[in-house]
């Protein structure tokens, strides 16, 4: 299978069989991203990395994928500090990184910024979150991380939270259509899942149910996937203050759900999930912050082209 020099965009350019294949790549690195085992795979590739909004997870952990396989990273840093301070296009910067670096990943707060910069860029762009677009890559850790720790086939899965703004549901509903899941959608009215999304995953066959309430809709899942609120994404910060705290999962919450559930988010929390049930079996939100580690090292390999 040939990624080499595809850009990253978004999840409905993927297939099942592209899918599988980044997953299956991503398993074989797990000990090399866990420091058991090194690498010199990347050797002389670099990574430019611009992040245009606040990041943890994903910046890190695609630096700590580059580090881990010999590769190199070069960040352009806070943007203020930048040459967008003085009004650098984006069209520009992307073009000048582009003879820096061999692969650029890219956050933007503007829907279709990674779209645009790989208009701009000979090297492969990967997009780490697009506005309320696209996040590609949180996508594929959260199917490997469902892969570890439960089951693709015929998973009955709920998401929870801000349905509406959170790009990262979004991509996640589209990539389990591949797989056959029952899909519940648990918000509140004012952050249901856009319903265009809904009638595409109607239309894909996937079952897909919506209600208000976690309790009892929670109770026959294999995988709760909770959000965050998307504060910074909301026009009228009153209209933010009226969902805020609606859906919380305290230790209570999960008194009758299967034993085997899995709770995953993708991360930052507020206060959505009790730090209680951190110490349940159901917690798996750190472990699939870590897997982003080995699925972000196998993407990289494969457009970087080291790797088929
Ligand atoms: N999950 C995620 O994208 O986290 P960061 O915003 O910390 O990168």
């Amino acid at each position: 299978m040939k990624f080499k020099d595809h850009h990253i965009i978004s999840m409905t350019s993927f297939s099942r069989d592209m899918i599988d294949h980044i997953l299956q790549t991503a398993e074989k690195m797990e000990e090399i991203a866990r420091g058991k085992r090194r690498s010199d795979l990347l050797k002389g590739k670099i990574l430019g990395v611009l992040f245009f909004e606040p990041s943890t997870r994903t910046r890190m952990s695609f630096e700590t994928a580059m580090l881990r396989l010999g590769g190199d990273v070069l960040n352009l840093g806070s943007v203020d500090a930048s040459s967008i301070a003085k009004g650098e296009t984006l069209a520009d910067t992307i073009r000048v990184i582009d003879g820096y670096a061999d692969s650029i990943v890219l956050r933007h707060p503007k829907e279709g910024a990674a779209h645009l910069a790989a208009e701009f860029s000979s090297v492969p762009i990967l997009n780490a979150g697009d506005g309320a677009g696209h996040h590609p890559t949180q996508t594929l850790l959260d199917l490997y991380t469902i892969k570890r720790e439960s089951h693709l086939d015929g998973l009955k899965i709920a998401l929870a939270g801000d349905l509406k703004y959170g790009r990262t549901v979004h991509s996640l509903c589209y990539a389990l259509s591949h797989y056959g899941a029952d899909i519940k959608l648990i918000s509140p009215d004012e952050l249901r899942m856009p319903k265009e999304i809904i009638n595409d995953l109607k239309s894909r066959g996937v079952h897909v149910t919506e209600t208000d309430a976690i309790d009892p809709a929670i109770n026959d899942v294999d995988v709760l996937y909770m959000t965050r609120i998307q504060k910074e994404r909301f026009p009228d910060p009153a209209e933010y203050q009226k969902v805020a705290n609606k859906l919380m999962i305290s230790v209570e919450t999960l008194e009758n759900v299967k034993p085997e559930l899995k709770i995953m988010h993708p991360l930052p929390r507020v206060n959505e999930i009790k730090p209680e049930v951190d110490a349940t079996p159901h917690a798996c939100y750190f472990k699939q912050a870590f897997y982003g580690v080995p699925v972000r090292m196998a993407l990289l390999a494969l457009v970087l082209g080291v790797i088929e």
